[in-house]
């Protein structure tokens, strides 16, 4: 009997086509407390309400799962992104917008996700709210703690933080209200997804 079905799997194009959107890795990186996580749950909410398929990979559903192994040294940093890449990817070739909420502190280490991911899939949000502020907030304690060496290799306290060299869009989520950063967002990105 003759085979029915095609030798080749179905593209991302094909994906894209039958959820009508393009699927684009939003990677969000900045110090802890500088509003990653909040931006990427704001700006999700704002695409979904727009028919568009997001998902969210962060510290929640990543640091807490399958890197449940990895801590903060340099060499489990890079694997912590190089897994979230791989799987940002999977999510991204389905056509699926994917929101990645991680400090990944290096250009190494951001060049890394866009190399797997593909840079033309990959759109880079620096969240450049400043040290002080993040250190001010100090949402979970950590700031205090890394500065009494409680914690270690914190990162803009113990360990670097190298601003992104050439970001997609930059938002200090000091300078703007929520609403208003998330605009900015939606605004740039709306156009690459619909
Ligand atoms: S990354 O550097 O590997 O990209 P990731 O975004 O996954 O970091 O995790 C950062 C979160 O882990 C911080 O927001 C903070 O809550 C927590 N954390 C615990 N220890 C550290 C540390 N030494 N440096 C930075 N963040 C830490």
């Amino acid at each position: 009997m003759e085979n029915i079905y095609p030798i080749e799997k179905m593209s991302k194009a094909d994906k894209e086509k039958l959820l009508g959107q393009r699927g684009l890795m939003i990677w969000f990186t900045g110090l802890s407390g500088s509003g990653k996580s909040t931006l990427a749950i704001a700006l999700e909410k704002e695409l979904h309400d727009r028919k568009i398929l997001c998902t969210i990979l962060d510290g929640d559903n990543i640091r807490s799962g399958i890197n449940n192994n990895l801590g903060f040294t340099e060499a489990d940093r890079i694997e912590n992104i190089r897994r979230i890449a791989e799987v940002g990817k999977l999510f991204v070739e389905t056509g699926i917008v994917t929101l990645a909420a991680f400090i990944s502190p290096s250009n190494d280490i951001r060049k890394m996700a866009a190399d797997i991911i593909g840079h033309e899939n990959f759109f880079e949000v620096y969240v450049s709210t400043s040290l002080e502020v993040c250190e001010q907030r100090d949402v979970k304690g950590l700031y205090a703690k890394a500065r009494q060496g409680i914690v270690k290799n914190f990162t803009g306290i113990s360990a670097p933080f190298e601003v992104p060299q050439n970001p997609s869009i930059v938002i200090d989520t000091a300078a703007h209200p929520i609403e208003e950063s998330v605009k900015m967002l939606l605004d740039a990105i709306l156009p690459k997804v619909k």
